[in-house]
């Protein structure tokens, strides 16, 4: 089945930045929020966005026109009936998503597939709340979803094979370079990224070099754009070391112990770029 038409749960963040990439692709797009206000937010947000692109001279302003008028803002969940792919993007809190798919589940016609964009719930579980475990997907887009090229396609225990190239051929269409993960905490990225940054804490709290050098080291020696501790200081300290306990939690294993000195800094408040003040002062 061809997806024609994506419905998208949420207009925050990762639900606007996916209904740019999607109408910038020539693909229709039902974006639903609870409020008109965060509709607007949302579609204002696109909006802002194709004007960037249009200074930096990668879209035309008919490029802009054509793909907003492919997006059509809601906050009537009704609107969806017309999509083929439903993607949940709203707020990380399960029992919420629990009942938003709930919901979907009873009013989507039985061929239509439903994705979340869950960053740490699980896509099994998910899928369970819903009568189509088979045609229930994680895609986890990453931020900004207009610049990043990664969507990971997490397969539930039961997702088919139909909905996974579905799903998979949908991200290709929107210039995306999707990768198969089998549903565990973190997926891949996050798996391997979050633990990297808890050691680098390991690695200043034990007075092996100063931030800047561990940074310069990653950055010089690994190719990494940014250093570990300045990630961690944009992605929030706190975020990084509520993942550490949930892999701690779930896998059980002691390599997911959250550094002391990352616990601290969270106790402190020292939370990163949000609060002013991380491993560096903002
Ligand atoms: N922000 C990131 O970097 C990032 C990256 C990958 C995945 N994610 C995941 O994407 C999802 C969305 O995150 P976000 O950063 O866009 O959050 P956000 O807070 O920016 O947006 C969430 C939106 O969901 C809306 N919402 C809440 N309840 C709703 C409902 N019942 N129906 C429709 N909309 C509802 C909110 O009004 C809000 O506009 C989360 O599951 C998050 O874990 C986030």
């Amino acid at each position: 089945m061809a997806i024609q038409t994506v419905g998208i749960i949420g207009a925050g963040t990762m639900g606007n930045g996916i209904a740019q990439a999607c109408a910038v692709a020539g693909v229709k797009v039902v974006m639903v929020d609870i409020a008109q206000a965060a509709v607007d937010k949302g579609l204002a947000t696109v909006s802002g966005s194709l004007d960037r692109l249009i200074k930096k001279e990668k879209l035309t302003a008919e490029q802009k026109t054509a793909a907003l008028a492919l997006i059509k803002g809601s906050t009537n969940y009704d609107d969806l009936k017309s999509a083929q792919l439903v993607i949940e993007a709203a707020t990380e809190n399960h029992a919420l998503k629990l009942k938003i798919l709930k919901q979907v589940d009873d009013m989507l016609a039985p061929e239509v597939i439903i994705a979340s964009n869950t960053s740490s719930i699980s896509i099994t579980q998910l899928a369970a709340a819903t009568s189509r475990p088979d045609r229930f997907i994680g895609m986890h887009f990453f931020n900004p979803v207009p610049m990043m090229a990664l969507v990971e396609l997490i397969r539930g225990y039961l997702t088919s094979d139909a909905t996974h190239d579905a799903v998979k051929a949908l991200a290709e269409t929107l210039g995306k370079s999707p990768i198969t993960v089998k549903n565990a905490p973190g997926f891949v990225v996050n798996r391997i990224l979050v633990p990297m940054i808890n050691e680098a804490f390991f690695v200043l709290s034990e007075g092996i070099a100063t931030a800047e050098d561990i940074d310069a080291g990653m950055k010089l020696g690994c190719n990494q754009p940014i250093g570990p501790l300045a990630l961690a200081d944009m992605i929030g300290l706190d975020v990084c070391l509520a993942v550490m306990e949930v892999y701690l939690e779930q896998f059980g294993d002691s390599k997911y112990r959250p550094c002391p000195l990352l616990k601290e800094m969270v106790a402190a408040g020292q939370l990163g770029r949000k609060t002013g003040r991380g491993v560096y002062t903002y």
